[in-house]
């Protein structure tokens, strides 16, 4: 594996393998030893986006196995693409550093980025899609249920990056994706196909909530107006309405259901305080799994 920009590009294997080396170095980093594979390793992070999560778990990952992470802001570099295209950068970067990772709008970025570095290069979130917390909500599940093989996640709201790449690791790794949006908002049908094609039946789209609770392990659910979408806010508030997780959809849901958000959460839009909030929510896990996952990933790409 020479880079990490889809889920749906990466064979089951390397993603279980990826899943036991992010727990593994979860509990050695955790018990306080240290493994500075990354020594004299820069990693180079360009965001087109802000971020939190992405940008906070890269850089302590990096820094933890030794690296030197590089913060890079578009305004720095004269905009992605625009002071000299895609190519150059991806090639120049190659002379300097170890690996890329990059946050952007159009997914094709990150697509000529891989295809023209020499070295790694890492989707830290496209427009079409989030692997890197797909997989640390993989680990997160493997975590609270002990396998991640037939549980089953009720995704409720926009079929955005978060919900396809969700739906590509159902694919690969045997899991249940149900995705509930309203008209216009459905993950595209050639993400389902290719999910199912992975496993059949593993991804399916509904237009009803507490259809897709009933009977779900997980209650899955993320902004309804992403990075980018900010102008559409108002029409899309609008069109979401009935698709909140409160406690009301939780309680139609079995007991040992668990709530889950990618973060970060608008409290009384997608979800409610209360939700967020309920003993049965693990976003904070799903958080800090996003620095033990990132851990795996640049040491399996970098050292
Ligand atoms: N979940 C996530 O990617 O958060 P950030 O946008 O803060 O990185
Ligand atoms: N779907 C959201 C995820 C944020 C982590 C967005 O793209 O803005």
């Amino acid at each position: 594996m020479k880079d990490f920009v889809a889920i749906s590009e990466c064979s089951t294997q390397e993603l279980h393998d990826l899943l036991e080396a992010s727990g593994s170095l979860k509990a050695f980093y955790k018990s306080g030893k240290r493994d500075l594979c990354l020594a004299g390793k820069t990693l180079a992070m360009l965001f087109e986006k802000p971020s939190l999560r992405t940008r906070i778990s890269f850089q302590v990952a990096m820094t933890d196995l030794g690296g030197m992470p590089l913060y890079v802001k578009p305004e720095d570099i004269g905009g992605i693409g625009k002071r000299e295209p895609v190519k150059d950068i991806a090639r120049v970067l190659s002379r300097y550093v170890q690996g890329i990772m990059a946050r952007t709008f159009e997914h094709k970025t990150v697509l000529e980025l891989a295809e023209y570095a020499d070295i790694p290069v890492i989707n830290a979130l496209t427009d079409w899609s989030h692997p890197c917390q797909a997989m640390a909500d993989c680990l997160t599940i493997r975590e609270h249920f002990g396998q991640v093989e037939g549980i089953k996640t009720a995704f409720i709201g926009d079929g955005n990056n978060v919900a396809r790449s969700l739906a590509y690791a159902a694919g690969k790794l045997n899991m249940k994706l149900v995705v509930a949006s309203p008209h216009g908002y459905e993950l595209d049908d050639v993400t389902i196909q290719k999910a199912n094609s992975f496993t059949p039946g593993c991804t399916a789209q509904v237009d009803d909530p507490y259809a897709a609770v009933a009977d779900a392990d997980v209650i899955y659910t993320d902004t309804w107006v992403s990075m980018g979408q900010e102008n559409e806010k108002e029409k899309r508030i609008r069109d979401f309405k009935g698709f909140v997780v409160d406690m009301k959809l939780v309680q139609a849901a079995p007991k040992h259901a668990k709530i889950m958000h990618c973060l970060p959460a608008y409290r009384g839009y997608e979800i409610t305080d209360e939700a967020c909030e309920s003993p049965n929510s693990i976003m904070f896990d799903q958080a800090e799994n996003r620095l033990h996952f990132q851990r795996a990933l640049l040491k399996q790409l970098l050292a």
